[in-house]
């Protein structure tokens, strides 16, 4: 069963060795452990904590959509710029145009960003070529990234994110597609660990949903979902019934649903970034579903409609839109975001035995994460026991 611990204090300072953290305490316990090979770091008046993971980004696209904004601001909905050929399916035929190389370089400048507002582990997904080449040479990018890049990558095949143009009107015929064509390949070259899908109005419906899905647990990949973002459908009771790791979204969900979500521990992504970038009023029912006992997780949901690297910025979000408390936010960003993606047992908290994944930011204590918003906070990050950011901002 998957819990919400709110973040707490837990130490004055700590210990790492050989890329793991060796031990937590106050100042003269790990003062102790000290050699002369050693090296001390005075952070009085800094906080530390985990670095952010964010267990669901779009980072593999080509292109942007910068040309939406002033069309939502004029009252265009998300279904009607997406029934129109915009939307996911602008972006399909930027990304179907771009080399692997063009992909690559692309998410690099993202996940830069990404690591200098503090995130050392993400999930990312394909999604934006919706055949079965540009799918793959997403997910191959994704590969080649996660040896390459400092942030710690977890692949998800996002092959169901829309119906493509070839399939208009015959999302049925794609589903058997992908099924019968992609993800075979996808699942005997490991290139994903998750399957996920767009379950909504208009695009998957919940059978569509439960025969690929059940298809991608037999083929031994875990399962995510994008459920009542705008309708509710009951993808996320699909989740329940399959025992996803996650849903995200969740806009439009029940109590009954929640209920569900805590019973399986199904985990609710909560994207406020999104209904923000889509100029709703409408937040996710955060409250609701921590009282229902639903483990949540936050996320930026990065991706060309809603396009940030910034996991402080969702943290904000979360707890003025939607009144998490800051230490249930910084919880949901760190350690609940890493059982999201399956990491629990190596990043998300700061534990004797896991991986030194570290931020030091600028802030009196972790009350001023949300609190102080709209800046980066972040002074220096460690990934793995490795200064990789901020070396020069250490005394
Ligand atoms: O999670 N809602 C579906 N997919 C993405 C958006 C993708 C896009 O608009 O390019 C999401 O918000
Ligand atoms: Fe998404």
């Amino acid at each position: 069963m998957r819990t919400l611990n709110p973040a707490r204090p837990v130490a004055q300072a700590l210990a790492i060795k050989d890329g793991l953290i060796l031990d937590l305490g106050s100042n003269e316990e790990i003062l102790g452990l000290a050699n002369e090979y050693t090296r001390v770091i005075d952070l009085e008046g800094l906080t530390l904590m985990p670095g952010f993971v964010d267990p669901h980004t779009h980072l593999i696209f080509a292109g942007q959509r910068e040309f939406e904004l002033p069309m939502k601001q004029s009252g265009a909905s998300y279904l009607e710029i997406l029934a129109s050929g915009g939307g996911i399916l602008n972006t399909v035929r930027a990304t179907r145009n771009a080399s692997r190389e063009e992909l690559v370089m692309a998410a690099t400048a993202r996940l830069d960003r990404m690591l200098a507002f503090g995130t050392t582990t993400a999930e990312a997904k394909s999604g934006y070529g919706l055949d079965k080449d540009t799918e793959l040479k997403s997910l191959e990018a994704i590969a080649e990234l996660a040896k390459t890049h400092t942030v710690e990558l977890v692949p998800t095949f996002l092959g169901a994110h829309a119906v493509p143009e070839e399939y208009k009107g015959a999302p049925d015929d794609y589903i058997e597609f992908v099924i019968s064509d992609v993800l075979p390949e996808v699942a005997a070259r490991k290139l994903a660990e998750f399957c996920d899908i767009f379950c909504e109005k208009g695009v998957f419906s919940v059978d569509n949903s439960r025969k690929l899905l059940s298809a991608a647990q037999k083929a031994g990949l875990g399962l995510r979902i994008h459920s009542d973002e705008i309708v509710r459908l009951g993808g996320t009771a699909l989740a329940v019934e399959l025992g996803a790791v996650s849903a995200s979204h969740l806009m439009q969900t029940s109590d009954q649903e929640f209920e569900g979500m805590a019973e399986r521990g199904v985990i609710a992504e909560l994207l406020p970034a999104t209904p923000f970038a889509l100029m709703e009023k409408e937040y996710p029912r955060a409250r609701a579903m921590i009282e229902a006992g639903v483990p949540v997780a936050l996320s930026t949901d990065l991706n060309p409609n809603c396009w940030t690297e910034s996991m402080q910025f969702v943290i904000a979000l979360a707890a003025y839109n939607m009144k998490l408390h800051p230490s249930e936010a910084l919880a949901a960003a760190t350690r609940n975001a890493a059982f999201a993606i399956n990491r629990a047992d190596t990043v998300g908290s700061l534990e004797v035995g896991k991986q030194a994944d570290v931020l030091v930011l600028d802030a009196k204590n972790h009350l001023t994460i949300p609190y102080h918003f709209g800046v980066n906070l972040i002074e220096t990050v460690i990934k793995k026991g490795k200064i990789v950011l901020g070396e020069k901002n250490l005394p």
